[in-house]
């Protein structure tokens, strides 16, 4: 993996670069869609590259070793050859879902965590190596560390024995890592994960850490968890000042346009939310003139397009109305209008991004742009 900076800002911290991976370049700033188990939640691949005009996606090993399961997936060839999306994939380690998804029969160690399926119960044990072992098998262009996304209020001594131990299993990851090869030929990094909750010493503490290790990009978890944005953003910011300024650093699971907008300033590079395609399917809708409820009855006659300055294929064709009606029937393809919808935004907004950036008109149009995102329609 390659990662140049073409243009840094003059009023804040963010920047605008590009990634090159065996499977192709991204432009950052750029925004992840989560495709968890091996799909983008109601959106086509073709949709995905041609409307949505996405540049990598997010898997989870979590799911994906459930489910197909890791034999099917390395008969297939990998995670790329199975889907049918030839451009990069990101998968997280786990370290997330197996605390919220399996919470029940949980057990946390030195050694790993034992956890049962939510799908059948069955019991599972995830270890850093292990971890290391499924994502060179599903054949992600870059895989997440193993850590333990600490969970919202946290004291802080709950918070330091954590983070220790996701360091602790930082060291065996990389070791792994570094002691295995692809399986399908092309290269695969390995991206550490900085915790330490909402505590500023744990923090810088984590980040000094996890730049001492040296890997071609780095992670910020253990955020928008439930805690107040100025702490994220707080956080964000220190953490941002102490990693390495030439390598890409990615906030996982944030968050809102607003969310995105200000991490981008403080020099986050790239971004994953489930938010764009959960919210679709209920309904909410990003728009360039703000935020939409399309259940709400005052939408049921209005035939204008869904976004017509966002341009692309779905924004344009279909009409608020109709939308409502298919959301509020529950028809398949008002899940899959919303999804596209939504995911051309973010996608949109992150590009908007960088092309400011590039002009150095960056700060100006995101004070603009912010008064009309947070607008309820
Ligand atoms: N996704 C959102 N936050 C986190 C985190 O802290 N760790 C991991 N592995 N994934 C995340």
């Amino acid at each position: 993996m390659k990662f140049d900076i073409i243009h840094k800002d003059s009023g804040t911290k963010a920047r605008a670069g590009i990634i090159q991976t065996d499977h192709g370049t991204i432009q950052t700033p750029i925004f992840m869609p989560v495709g968890t188990a091996g799909t983008v939640k109601a959106v086509h691949q073709r949709e995905l590259r041609d409307d949505i005009k996405a540049q990598i996606i997010l898997g989870n090993t979590y799911h994906l070793y459930l489910r197909p399961g890791l034999d099917i997936l390395e008969k297939a060839g990998g995670l790329h050859r199975f889907n049918g999306w030839d451009k990069p994939i990101l998968t997280d380690s786990g370290g997330y879902q197996v605390y919220s998804l399996a919470k029940t029969g949980r057990k946390i160690s030195e050694e790993g965590v034992k956890f049962k399926s939510h799908i059948d119960g069955s019991t599972h044990f995830f270890t850093p190596e292990g971890v290391m072992d499924i994502q060179r098998r599903i054949g992600a262009d870059i895989i997440m560390a193993f850590d333990e996304c600490t969970p919202y209020p946290c004291d802080f001594s709950y918070a330091r024995t954590s983070m220790d131990m996701t360091h602790r299993w930082l060291k065996r990851c990389c070791d792994r890592f570094d002691n295995t090869q692809s399986i399908y030929g092309y290269q695969q990094t390995l991206f550490p994960i900085v915790q330490g909750s909402v505590y500023k010493d744990l923090r810088r503490q984590s980040a000094e850490f996890i730049a001492s290790m040296e890997r071609e990009g780095n992670a910020i978890g253990g955020l928008s968890v439930g805690e107040p944005a100025e702490d994220m953003y707080e956080m964000t910011e220190l953490v941002c000042n102490i990693l390495p300024a030439d390598k890409p650093r990615y906030l996982m699971g944030v968050g809102t346009p607003e969310n995105i907008l200000e991490s981008i300033a403080l020099g986050i590079d790239m971004f994953d939310c489930v938010m764009p395609t959960r919210n679709a399917r209920h309904g909410i809708l990003y728009t360039t003139e703000g935020v939409i409820n399309i259940k709400n009855e005052k939408w049921k006659d209005d035939f204008s397009p869904i976004d017509e300055r966002l341009g692309g294929y779905v924004s344009t064709s279909y009409t608020k109305g109709y939308l409502r009606h298919l959301i509020k029937s529950e028809e398949i393809l008002g899940a899959q209008i919303a999804s596209v919808h939504n995911l051309s935004f973010y996608l949109w907004l992150v590009g908007q991004a960088r092309e400011q950036i590039i002009a150095g008109t960056f700060p100006l149009w995101k004070a603009e742009i912010l008064r009309k995102l947070t607008c309820r329609l």
